[in-house]
């Protein structure tokens, strides 16, 4: 069964605060950023007023939505790779102040560079990121490549600005491999954002990868899941918590419980 979709409208922003995202959203060039409050309210527990001042931060990201979008126009791109909501991410990052933050899919970087921005402003937590790059095979994308396809002469994470870089623990490599020696090796694991493979296996091998590290409370998220089937759905039973489906996108989450089950 799909899960529950929150609707963003569901949330009603004060009029300073809806025009701080309206600018955010401008700064980064894209029409669907919008953030989602009810979704990442469902996910953490959040007051409305914890959600409003994470938000209405927004004004301080400016510069650094702009220059995301500048460094997607300089490589030819008008757009990035998509993730739904990269100011949720910020806000869940700003709510739940996670010491680790684990991403399998890093494309450009505009997942990455939400997650930074909202550890910088936590002054703590690192960010933990996963790629396995798909390099663009022409000196432009052609037609039928995938956006996520990595500009000649750059890295993943090639839009992230410089200046949020510093701590960052980018590997490079699949995630099959990398994945399980990266959790091993950390503490607990306060937001894991599944946004490489999208396929179900993969799904499951990642959640099930990241679960004993997982810290009570923390968020799972999972993108573009609907070419996953019922992967994240399935898993959500196993440990007994409702999944929320972000508006009618196919982004999902749930909030990881206090006592899990062996699974
Ligand atoms: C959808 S993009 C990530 C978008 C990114 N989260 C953002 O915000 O722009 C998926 C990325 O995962 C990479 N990828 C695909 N399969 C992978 C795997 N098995 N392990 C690690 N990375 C993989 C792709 O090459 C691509 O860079």
């Amino acid at each position: 069964m799909s899960p529950p979709a929150i609707a963003p409208g569901t949330y009603r922003l004060p009029a300073e605060v809806a025009r701080s995202v309206e600018r955010a959203r401008r700064a980064l060039g894209d029409r669907g950023a919008g953030p989602n409050p009810g979704w990442v309210a469902a996910l953490t527990g959040a007051s409305r007023k914890e959600i409003l001042r994470g938000l209405s931060e927004l004004e301080d990201l400016l510069p650094l939505e702009e220059e995301i979008r500048h460094r997607h126009l300089a490589a030819g791109r008008a757009n990035y790779a998509q993730i739904r909501g990269p100011f949720d991410l910020y806000l869940l990052t700003r709510l739940l102040k996670p010491a680790h933050i684990v991403e399998a899919g890093v494309s450009s970087g505009v997942s990455s560079a939400h997650f930074l921005a909202g550890l910088r402003r936590n002054r703590r937590g690192t960010l933990h990121s996963i790629d396995r790059p798909t390099p663009q095979r022409g000196s432009e994308l052609g037609t039928h490549e995938s956006p996520v396809a990595i500009p000649r002469g750059r890295s993943s994470g090639w839009a992230v600005p410089e200046e949020l870089r510093d701590g960052w623990d980018l590997r490079i490599g699949p995630s099959e491999r990398l994945l399980p020696t990266l959790v091993r090796g950390l503490p607990k694991v306060g937001i894991f954002l599944h946004d490489d493979l999208h396929t179900a296996p993969h799904l499951k091998f990642e959640l099930r990868t990241v679960a004993p590290r997982l810290a009570p409370g923390a968020v799972v998220l999972a993108d573009n899941t609907d070419w996953t089937g019922s992967a994240f759905p399935d898993f959500a039973h196993q440990v007994g918590v409702p999944s929320f489906r972000r508006g009618r996108t196919d982004f999902v989450g749930l909030a990881w419980p206090a006592q899990p089950p062996e699974l």
